[in-house]
C-alpha cells in the first residue's frame, strides 16, 4: 500500500483533529474521523466546520469525498490502522495535564490487536511508555503537533519539522506515520516517546518564557523611556535569539501555552524538581494582564461609571477561541473597579457572550466606541488597523487608547486626536505608579 493511500484514523475533531483529519485527506488519505459529541460530526459531515480557521472549512468541502466523520469507534477501527489521537488534556484542579479523554479513547481500543496509535494530544513525558505498558498489543508512537490556531492548515502543511518518537519494537509503527509526512517536506525528527513528549513541552514552554521575558523588558523600557520594538528588532536580528515571539502586549492566552506552562511545571513538582521559571513566567503573564488597568487609572484616575471599550476579544486574531484570552481577566479586573465594559470582536462575540456577564457586545467597532472613556486594543484584528481613527476621536467621549498589541501607528493615532500608550513603547511616560494597581 503507498503511504499516500494508507487509511487513517482521527480521534478526536476539536482544532487539533480537524485540521490533522482535513490535512491528511487533502494529501489524498482516506480519512475517518470521529468525536462523541453527535451534533459536532453531524455538522462536519453537512460540510459545516465547527471552529473558525482560516483555509479550514474548504478544505473540508473539498475532500468531502475522503473524509468522514462518525461517532462510532468501530467504523474507524475497521477502515484504518493508524489512529492519530487528537482529543484534548485540559488543565486538572492541580494544574496536571488531564488525560482522562485520552484514557476513555485507549479503553475502547482494549481488545484491539492491529492498530497504531499515534499520540498528538499533549501529553506529560511518561504518558506514551505508561500506555504501551498497558496495551502491549498496541504500537505506540509520539508524533506532536505543532500548528498555531489562526494558521493551522498552513502550519500543518508546511512544518518546521514533524517529531516522531517511537520505542524499541516500534520502529515500524513510527516508519509508517513518518511516511505519511514524507510529502509535506519538513525535517523529520526521529527519537524515543518520552524525548518527543518533551520536544512538545519544552517547546511551548520556551515560546511563553520569550513572551514573558519581552514582556518583562517593555516593562521595563517603560520606566527608562526606551521602545521594546526597537529593543526586539536589535536583539531579533541575533541569529542565536531570533526575531519571533518577541512581541510584547498583554500576555498569552489560548488552550496551549497556559496549559502546557503548568502542565511541564508541575510534571516536573511530581518527580520532585522545582522548575523555578515556569513559576515566573506564568507569574508575569498573570500581571501583565492587569497593567492594563493600571495604565488607564493613570489617565482616569477611577475607573467607576467610566465606559471602556475592548477591541477584540479572541485570544489572538484569525480565531474565535476564548479560550485564556487575556480580554476575559482584564473585563472581571475592570468591572471589578466599577467601569462599564463594552465589547466588539469580528468573530468571537458568539462564543465570548457566556463567558463575560455584565459586557455589552456591539456589531461594529464604531458603535462600540460610541461614548466611551477610554478603548483597549485586545487582540489585534487587522481591521482595528484600517479604524476610521480620525471619526473616532468625534465618537468617543474621551479619546484614550491602550493598545495592548502595540498594533496601532502611535502617530497616526496622536495626530486624530487621541492621547495613545502601548505597552512598553516610547514617548509616552512612565505608568503613574500612585494609581498602582
Ligand atoms: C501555540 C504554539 O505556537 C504552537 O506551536 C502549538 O502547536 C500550539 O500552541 C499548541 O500547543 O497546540 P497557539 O496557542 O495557537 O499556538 O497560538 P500562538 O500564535 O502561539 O499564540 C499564543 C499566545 O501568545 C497568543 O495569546 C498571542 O497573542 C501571544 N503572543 C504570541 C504574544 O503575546 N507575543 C508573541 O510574540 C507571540
Amino acid at each position: 500500500m503507498s503511504a499516500e493511500r494508507e487509511p487513517i484514523g482521527v480521534i478526536g475533531v476539536g482544532w487539533v483533529g480537524l485540521v490533522t483529519a482535513a490535512c491528511f485527506a487533502e494529501l489524498g488519505h482516506r480519512v475517518v474521523a470521529r468525536d462523541i459529541v453527535a451534533e459536532k460530526v453531524e455538522a462536519l459531515s453537512r460540510g459545516e466546520t465547527t471552529i473558525h480557521e482560516p483555509g479550514l472549512g474548504e478544505l473540508v468541502r473539498r475532500n468531502a469525498e475522503r473524509l468522514t466523520f462518525t461517532t462510532e469507534m468501530d467504523e474507524l477501527l475497521d477502515v484504518a490502522r493508524i489512529l492519530f489521537v487528537c482529543v484534548d488534556t485540559p488543565p486538572t484542579r492541580s494544574g496536571d495535564a488531564d488525560l482522562s479523554r485520552v484514557r476513555s479513547v485507549i479503553e475502547e481500543l482494549r481488545e484491539d490487536g492491529d492498530h497504531v496509535l499515534a499520540m498528538k494530544s499533549t501529553v506529560p513525558a511518561g504518558t506514551g511508555e505508561a500506555i504501551r505498558r498497558d496495551m502491549p498489543q498496541l504500537a505506540y508512537v509520539s508524533c506532536p503537533e505543532f500548528l498555531k490556531e489562526g494558521s493551522a492548515v498552513e502550519d500543518f502543511m508546511q512544518p518546521d519539522r514533524v517529531v516522531i518518537g517511537a520505542d524499541p519494537g516500534d520502529e515500524s509503527a513510527g516508519d509508517a506515520v513518518a511516511a505519511i509526512y514524507e510529502p509535506l517536506g519538513g525535517e523529520i525528527v526521529r527519537t524515543d516517546v518520552a524525548s518527543a513528549e518533551m520536544i512538545k513541552l519544552a517547546s511551548n514552554a520556551f515560546l511563553a518564557t520569550k513572551i514573558s521575558f519581552v514582556n518583562e523588558i517593555a516593562n521595563v523600557c517603560e520606566e527608562v523611556g526606551a521602545d521594546v520594538g526597537e529593543v526586539a528588532r536589535g536583539m531579533g536580528l541575533d541569529q542565536r535569539i531570533g526575531p519571533s515571539f518577541l512581541r510584547a502586549g498583554i500576555g498569552y492566552g489560548g488552550s496551549c501555552f497556559p496549559k502546557d506552562v503548568s502542565a511541564l511545571k508541575m510534571l516536573a513538582g511530581n518527580t520532585g524538581y522545582h522548575f523555578q521559571l515556569l513559576n515566573a513566567v506564568i507569574e508575569v503573564n498573570e500581571l501583565q494582564k492587569r497593567r492594563v488597568v493600571q495604565k488607564l487609572r493613570g489617565h482616569l484616575g477611577s475607573l467607576a461609571g467610566r465606559r471602556v471599550v475592548l477591541l477584540g476579544l479572541a485570544f489572538k486574531p484569525q480565531t474565535d477561541d476564548m479560550r485564556e484570552a487575556s480580554s476575559l481577566v482584564l473585563a472581571a479586573r475592570l468591572q471589578g473597579e466599577g467601569a462599564e465594559v463594552v465589547a466588539y470582536d469580528p468573530v468571537a462575540t458568539e462564543v465570548a457572550r457566556d463567558q463575560l456577564p455584565g459586557v455589552e457586545f456591539y456589531d461594529s467597532a464604531m458603535g462600540a466606541l460610541d461614548g466611551a472613556d477610554a478603548a483597549v486594543l485586545v487582540t489585534e484584528w487587522p481591521e482595528f488597523a484600517e479604524l476610521d481613527w480620525v471619526a473616532a476621536v468625534g465618537r468617543m467621549a474621551r479619546p484614550l487608547i491602550v493598545d495592548g498589541r502595540n498594533f496601532l501607528d502611535p502617530e497616526t493615532l496622536r495626530a486624530a486626536g487621541f492621547e495613545y500608550e502601548g505597552i512598553g513603547r516610547a514617548g509616552q511616560g512612565a505608568p503613574s505608579t500612585a494609581a498602582a494597581d
